[in-house]
């Protein structure tokens, strides 16, 4: 009888979901940072276990897709903005009912665009990144432009994510539709295509292999190449002479999310100003989104780089998101080497 009583106790307790305690986090920035971000978390909310995972961007949302209704995730962060925007849109996230007082403007605007569904955490610019040592060796002349990525002497020698699973790569494309005009965009996009060696999952990989000299040249997001550099590695930034994109790196809490206060805990965190200015000690450089964190003095300078004014309503919508990426993989992707 004792036996029985414990057995439908132990049922009634996962039926309840009584681990709640138990914070399922999809982390989409590097992973020195998500693991940094999980031992400070649980170091302030002991009574939450944290359970991450590493994933990309557009990996994330295809997994948020796919468990909508009965979502493993309690809550995304980091990641470029724009498919945390398509989430918001397609009902996959909610709320978090946080306030966004002492961010600054660019993270507000997340939130306003998407019925305070997701927010800014970070900024970061998208680049162009040489091994100064490769490109000598082989007499090759560094790119100062995107179009020069379109150059023959490059062949071979680009790596650069696949926009379908890396939110930098869809930043990317988003950045040439909104630089060139779309048709233009994916001319240019085909042409460099003829010069790229390999497609990566990750967004920040192509950098790490510039860096590494298996490969020339990189796309990606400077406050990346930037940590590399300063780790001794002849990367080279590069804020190409067209014009840039960046990023709005985000956080949402999944709707239907099980651990919702652990997860309201977690945005809260992430967007105080504490947690923020430690970012530079695991070599993150991107820019932080509360307006008393510390930026560090390696981080790229934002005012200095000829950005565009990227419009995140319009390239974090559905419909433009689905659109472009069955363009990029027809007219780019399709012919990869
Ligand atoms: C790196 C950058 C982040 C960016 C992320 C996107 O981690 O440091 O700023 O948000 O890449 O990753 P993904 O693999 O989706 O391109």
């Amino acid at each position: 009888m004792k036996k029985i009583s414990a057995i439908s106790a132990l049922a009634l307790v996962s039926a309840t979901g009584a681990f709640a305690d138990d914070l399922n986090v999809v982390c989409s920035t590097e992973q020195a940072w998500c693991d940094m971000m999980v031992s400070a978390f649980e170091e302030k909310h002991p009574d939450i276990d944290v359970q991450m995972v590493r994933k990309s961007t557009g990996e994330t949302l295809a997994q948020v897709r796919a468990e909508a209704g009965n979502p493993k995730i309690d809550v995304w962060w980091g990641g470029t903005g724009d498919p945390h925007l398509v989430a918001a849109e397609e009902g996959l996230s909610q709320p978090s009912g946080v306030s966004t007082d002492g961010l600054l403007d660019w993270a507000k605007n997340m939130s306003d665009i998407s019925d305070k569904k997701t927010v800014g955490i970070y900024a970061g610019a998208l680049a162009i990144a040489y091994n100064a040592d490769v490109l000598e060796e082989k007499n090759i002349a560094p790119p100062a432009c995107w179009s020069d990525l379109e150059d023959e002497r490059f062949k071979g020698e680009i790596q650069v994510a696949n926009p379908n699973s890396s939110g930098t790569a869809y930043t990317e494309l988003a950045t040439f539709v909104q630089l060139f005009g779309e048709d233009e965009a994916f001319v240019k996009l085909a042409s460099i295509g003829e010069n790229v060696n390999s497609y990566t999952k990750s967004g920040s990989a192509p950098s790490k292999a510039a860096a590494r000299g298996e490969t020339g040249v990189s796309i990606g997001f400077m406050h990346d190449m930037v940590k590399l550099a300063t780790q001794g590695f002849p990367l080279i930034p590069v804020a190409p002479c067209e014009g840039t994109g960046y990023e709005v790196g985000a956080v949402s809490i999944i709707n239907g999310a099980r651990n919702f206060d652990g997860a309201k805990k977690w945005v809260e965190f992430a967007l105080s100003a504490d947690i923020q200015s430690r970012s530079p000690e695991v070599g993150v450089f991107a820019v932080p989104s509360n307006a008393s964190a510390k930026v560090a003095p390696q981080s790229p300078d934002l005012e200095t780089i000829k950005l565009i004014d990227y419009d995140f309503a319009t390239y974090g919508s559905s419909a433009t998101r689905g659109r472009l990426l069955e363009r990029w993989d027809a007219e780019v992707g399709s012919k990869a080497n």
